[in-house]
């Protein structure tokens, strides 16, 4: 099949080269000309494991290509996927789909022969309807169907999310659309992919549907966390004794200093405007959403704590910066908001990420001196921090750190530590509700 990619970022690019690596044709359009004379290069703009490889090999058979010119290749096509961005809307939080309606205006006028249009961008419910009006009305004359796929993929283990999906999702009540896309994803049936087909509508909403539950689970784990630190309970239990039961699963419970990502906020802000303008506010994602932004600054205020009450004049190592490991994503990083209030606090910053320092520097204000590795981050400094679980900050070694930081504090906002072996250490050290790093509570719960 002749597959077109409208956007080449984090979904279209995977998308694109895993639809040639099932043995399709797909051009991967982009319009940002430095994105796409990379690629020509054989380089990769963004940080996802084994996508340079995957990209290679696939350019290299001659079934992957990239340009900006995005007419010839629509006029050819079997189907148009269109992976562009939906970031939440300056002012009210609803998705801006300014870049989803662009795409589709230049594909409606390059349409030759019957055509798939696919939304796999994440896009609030009636958006197919209006990307079918935009199509309709510029070319009356064409044959086209708009079928709504939304993508599921998660950042850092991108390809195989989409080699092996939990479930695709296919929005579309035209019979020769569903046929266009059974035959797109025809490796993913004879793997017996879970193949859900819905009307365009419901797919749309089963993504934010998707997005806010899993927002929802984290931020309950990280009010139970909370409450641990309160009473003395350890929230790593908890969430197993959760998780354990079938019916809650133990995904997505892990306590820690609130969602981020180039997802969740954002979609979780774009189902609370849809619903509320269908007269049905979603009260619970609401709460999630705000609760969410709360907790992001307050682990700036963790951290004052720990290092006693105050940090004015002193040096805080930041551990991390993306919004998970694997990924170079800077978007919505809870990193943001913590450096930020430290900032505000009068700290200065040292900071380390193994792959997301070039975002970082783009979108972090204020003053931060980018440090070669973890070693040299912590040195001098106060108090470190650690806020993305890289999976080389999980066997530092620990009495290098402590040597070389002037005060031997660590706050683990991810839980990768054991307490006990940090402080046997000498170290001042913090985490995330497992109840034992505020003494006065405990002795409250046992004089009661
Ligand atoms: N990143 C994820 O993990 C993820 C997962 C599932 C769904 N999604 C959704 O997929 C969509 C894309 O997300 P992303 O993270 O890949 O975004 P991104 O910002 O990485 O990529 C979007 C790309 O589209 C390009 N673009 C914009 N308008 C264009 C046009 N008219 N023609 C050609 N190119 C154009 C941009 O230059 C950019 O390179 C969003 O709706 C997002 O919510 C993202």
């Amino acid at each position: 099949m002749k597959i077109v990619m409208v956007g080449s970022g984090y979904v279209g690019l995977v998308s694109g080269a895993c639809f040639a690596d099932f043995g399709h044709e797909v051009v991967c359009v982009d319009k940002q000309e430095s994105k796409i004379a990379a690629l020509k290069r054989g380089e990769i703009p963004i940080f996802e494991p084994g996508l340079t490889e995957l990209v290679r090999s696939n350019a290299a058979a001659g079934r992957l290509s990239f340009t900006t010119d995005l007419a010839g290749p629509v006029s050819a096509a079997d189907a148009v996927f269109i992976a562009v961005g939906t970031p939440s809307r300056r002012g009210d939080g609803f998705a801006d789909l300014s870049y989803v309606y662009a795409a589709s205006r230049e594909i409606a006028q390059a349409l030759g022969r019957y055509t798939v249009i696919v939304t796999k961008s994440t896009v609030p419910v009636g958006t197919g309807d209006e990307v079918e009006r935009i199509v309709r009305e510029l070319r009356p004359d064409a044959e086209f169907a708009v079928v709504s796929n939304p993508e599921f993929l998660r950042e850092g283990a991108a390809i195989e999310d989409f080699k092996r999906p939990d479930r695709i999702v296919i929005g579309t009540e035209d019979a020769r659309a569903r046929q266009v896309m059974a035959d797109v994803y025809r490796p993913l049936y004879l793997n017996s992919a879970p193949i859900l087909n819905t009307s365009r509508r419901t797919a749309e909403l089963t993504k934010y549907a998707a997005n806010a539950f899993l927002a929802t689970k984290i931020t309950f784990i990280n009010e139970m966390a909370d409450l641990c630190e309160q009473v003395g309970a350890n929230v790593q239990d908890v969430a197993r004794g959760m998780g354990l039961d079938n019916r809650i699963g133990g995904k997505f419970l892990h306590a820690g200093p609130g969602y981020g990502g180039s997802c969740f906020p954002k979609d979780t802000l774009a189902l609370i405007k849809t619903a509320q303008d269908y007269g049905t506010p979603a009260r619970i994602v609401e709460t999630v959403a705000a609760v969410n932004e709360q907790r992001k600054r307050a682990m700036g205020r963790k951290v004052v704590a720990a290092c006693g009450g105050s940090v004015r004049g002193k040096t805080v190592a930041v551990l991390g910066l993306t919004f998970k490991p694997n990924t170079d994503d800077m978007r919505d990083s809870p990193s943001l908001s913590i450096i930020t209030a430290l900032q505000d606090a009068g700290a200065t910053i040292r900071a380390f990420d193994p792959e997301g320092m070039e975002q970082a520097k783009a979108v972090l204000p204020g003053a931060v001196t980018y440090c070669g590795n973890a070693y040299e981050c912590v040195e001098d400094a106060d108090a470190a921090v650690i806020v993305t679980e890289w999976n080389i900050f999980r066997a530092l070694d620990l009495d290098r750190v402590r040597t070389l930081m002037r005060s031997p504090v660590l706050i683990d906002l991810r839980n990768i530590y054991r307490g006990e072996q940090v402080r046997e250490k000498g170290f001042v050290y913090a985490d995330i509700g497992r109840g034992i790093s505020d003494p006065v509570s405990s002795h409250a719960i046992d004089a009661a």
